[in-house]
């Protein structure tokens, strides 16, 4: 836990995830805002969070953002919408306080319920997510707030993050499960109009996630929006801006094998990456 002297210093922006998909978030943030320093966190070691519960989440979600307190992030995006439901409300609250009230934690999903209001016409959207994400039914309530005209349906899809995690979302034995979820869906709710990939590993997945789905259904991805919401937080709070340091440079670090991670993320990322090992 970082101690009351690290209070007010500089540092670079973390941005966390149970595993790689984070990264997808992070490609967008840095596309919008190279000039800034980053280190990305992936807990690969103890993904998928998808499937485990409220209080496991939490409690590794926490240790995840002291980690990278700790190593002198002012600010933490959680790049992860499992951990955005279930932890992120709780850590704003109940732990940042006594840990630290001059720093901040930001999730995905409040950033991804703006931007739907002005992409449906029909007024149904479907939500596809991780289990988690789905119980905890936070997208519902976000969009409600915003758009209560809007009808929800969410569609957990717990399959999709184990083929991500494990190198098989590219090959034709992805496509069943592809469809599976898609069908699930779209059986639920006909009327749907958009769609958001409420979880950040299926970015990974919009090829056949966008082959298997009607042409005329929109599919959101949420690193843009959330780069652009993170954009216009920085231009609201100039005094959490100016701490982040400005040298363009990225750190990696994984809970796992550094070495999987650097083969898997420069896949991802499409640029050379060497990762460090770190434990939690
Ligand atoms: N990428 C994460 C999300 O956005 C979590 C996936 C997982 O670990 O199950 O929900």
């Amino acid at each position: 836990m970082p101690n009351k002297q690290s209070h007010n210093t500089a540092g670079p922006i973390g941005i966390f995830d149970s595993g790689y998909g984070g990264l997808t978030v992070l490609r967008q943030i840095r596309q919008l805002m190279p000039e800034y320093d980053y280190l990305y966190l992936g807990d690969n070691a103890r993904a998928p969070y998808g499937t485990r519960s409220f209080e496991v989440v939490y409690q590794f979600t926490l240790q995840a953002v002291s980690r990278l307190f700790s190593m002198g992030c002012p600010l933490v995006v959680l790049a992860c919408n499992t951990a955005s439901a279930k932890a992120l409300r709780t850590i704003q609250q109940n732990d940042l306080p006594t840990i630290d009230p001059t720093r901040r934690v930001l999730g995905v999903i409040r950033p991804t319920a703006e931007c739907i209001g002005n992409i449906t016409q029909s007024r149904h959207i479907g939500i596809f997510a991780t289990p988690g994400t789905i119980r905890s039914q936070t997208y519902d309530i976000e969009i409600g707030k915003l758009f209560p005209d809007i009808k929800v349906t969410g569609q957990a899809c717990p399959m999709w993050v184990p083929l991500i995690e494990n190198g098989e979302y590219r090959d034709d034995g992805a496509d069943y499960f592809v469809r599976k979820y898609i069908n699930q869906l779209l059986s639920r709710d006909p009327d749907i109009d958009a769609i958001i990939l409420g979880c950040t590993h299926y970015p990974l997945l919009y090829d056949k996630i966008r082959h298997f789905t009607p042409s005329d259904i929109r599919l959101i991805s949420q690193g843009e929006y959330v780069a652009k919401s993170l954009a216009d937080y920085f231009g609201r709070h100039r005094d959490m801006e100016s701490r982040i340091t400005r040298n363009g440079r990225i750190r990696f670090f994984t809970t796992e094998n550094p070495t999987s991670f650097s083969d898997n993320a420069t896949c991802f990322l499409g640029s050379s990456v060497e990762a460090e090992r770190v434990s939690l």
